[in-house]
């Protein structure tokens, strides 16, 4: 057996993922599958939080909240960063403890805060009016909810622009130099108790540095917040840290991010006196490389370019067409064969755009052929679609060699389940 990273392999020509083979898991439950190996979950977040040990590491839902992986991280001491009402249900019946969630958003509505208020959880406010609407549904339901201010750092990451969310044209977040006035509107409000304060500067971020300049000027703000004598219980970077979805990509470990971070963050901490709690929100780290999307090639097609026409696209894997994201792309029925050919890899939607890769050299490719695209663990389920009318595929989770069905393929009637036929058109 060869091996192309900690959880994948190739034996006897086959793709393995936590030592179970792919092209059996393809004949057993189907193409397209999403396979996910936990103890990879669960090994990357050990890592991350072993560069943090003091810091409390809040996954980013949105990354992947199926209920397993949620439950897999509560059980590792995870807490959650949840961006909708959905996802704060789902963290919460998965068994993150609610006083470690942080509900974030930027056009959150009143049943989301009540929901939050009610769940008891903390709220990463966006601006003034939604930090009035929260005073207002608290003292209603006789309840304090601590609060802390999402700021807009107005730092420039070098990543997709899609996936930059600290710019000062951002729509996320409060000014830097406007904050200070929310943190003293809100230290008079009732039924809110300002705690913390909250940035996320991007996504797929390869370099340390911006992480650098925004917790430098985070602090900036917390030594002012501090003067106004508010107690604050914790600072949260959000997430970020980019992974190597290419071989030869140099991407920072978690260990650099600390180093990036931490001394600053300490070290102003010390000054002030003050011993915040430094909360970090990863995502894509934790769970982006343990997942692979199998999908089974229809058809093979020579006209301008060489094209593979596989059952998996943009409905289930929108990356490629969204942000030109690369994965890489083997054949797991013959993941060991010379790359012989060029390829383009694409989906069954009705859209130019669905391609999932471009230009490829791997292995004559055949109808039948079963192809694994690596990396999908984030943003890969949690963004797909039903679009063309496509059901989303199966989800299951690898253990010691085990094999569990974590989300059923969706069929036809779960298609239409929602949908009502008015009585004048039967
Ligand atoms: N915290 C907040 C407030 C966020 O908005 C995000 C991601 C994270 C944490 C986690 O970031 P991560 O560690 O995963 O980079 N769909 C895009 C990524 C969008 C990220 C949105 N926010 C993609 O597929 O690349």
């Amino acid at each position: 057996m060869s091996r192309i990273s900690d959880h994948l392999g190739i034996q006897n020509r086959h793709l393995t993922i936590g030592g179970v083979d792919t092209v059996l898991l393809a004949h057993e439950y189907g193409t397209p599958l999403y396979v996910i190996d936990e103890d990879r979950v669960r090994r990357n977040f050990r890592t991350f939080k072993g560069a943090f040990p003091d810091a409390d590491i809040y996954y980013a839902a949105k990354a992947n909240w199926n209920l397993a992986i949620l439950r897999i991280l509560a059980s590792e001491g995870a807490g959650a960063d949840v961006f909708s009402d959905g996802e704060l249900y789902a963290a919460l019946i998965a068994g993150i403890p609610p006083d470690r969630i942080l509900f974030n958003g930027n056009s959150k509505t009143l049943s989301e805060l009540k929901m939050a208020i009610d769940a008891e959880v903390r709220v990463s406010i966006d601006s003034l009016q939604e930090l009035y609407a929260l005073s207002n549904l608290s003292l209603e339901s006789g309840k304090t909810v601590e609060i802390a201010f999402r700021v807009n750092p107005d730092v420039s990451p070098d990543t997709h622009p899609k996936i930059a969310t600290g710019l000062a044209t951002s729509k996320f977040g409060i000014g830097y130099t406007d904050v200070l006035e929310a943190y003293n509107e809100a230290k008079e409000l009732p039924g809110v108790r300002p705690v913390g304060i909250h940035c996320h500067i991007g996504s797929q971020i390869t370099d340390v540095s911006p992480f650098n300049e925004a917790v430098e000027k985070m602090m900036d703000i917390v030594e002012q917040i501090t003067r106004l004598s508010i107690d604050l219980k914790f600072v949260d970077l959000g997430g970020g840290l980019g992974i190597p979805y290419q071989k030869e990509m140099e991407t920072p470990s978690p260990r650099d991010l600390a180093g990036a971070i931490l001394p600053t963050f300490n070290e102003r901490s010390k000054n002030l006196g003050i011993s915040p709690k430094l909360i970090l929100e990863p995502g894509r780290y934790i769970v982006g490389d343990s997942s692979i999307l199998l999908t089974g090639v229809n058809t093979t097609k020579r006209s301008a370019k060489n094209f593979v026409g596989v059952d998996a696209g943009l409905n289930l894997l929108i990356r490629p067409a969204m942000y030109d994201a690369y994965h890489e792309v083997v054949v797991a029925n013959k993941a060991d064969l010379d790359r012989a050919e060029t390829y383009d890899i694409v989906g069954p939607i009705c859209e130019s755009g669905d391609i999932i890769a471009k230009d490829r050299k791997l292995p004559l490719i055949e109808p039948g052929d079963t192809l694994a695209v690596l990396d999908v663990g984030a943003y890969g389920f949690s963004m797909s679609s039903q679009y063309n009318g496509r059901c989303r595929c199966a989800e299951v989770l690898i253990c010691d060699g085990r094999v569990d069905l974590i989300r059923r393929r969706e069929d036809y009637g779960d298609m239409i389940a929602k949908q009502a036929m008015p009585a004048r058109l039967l």
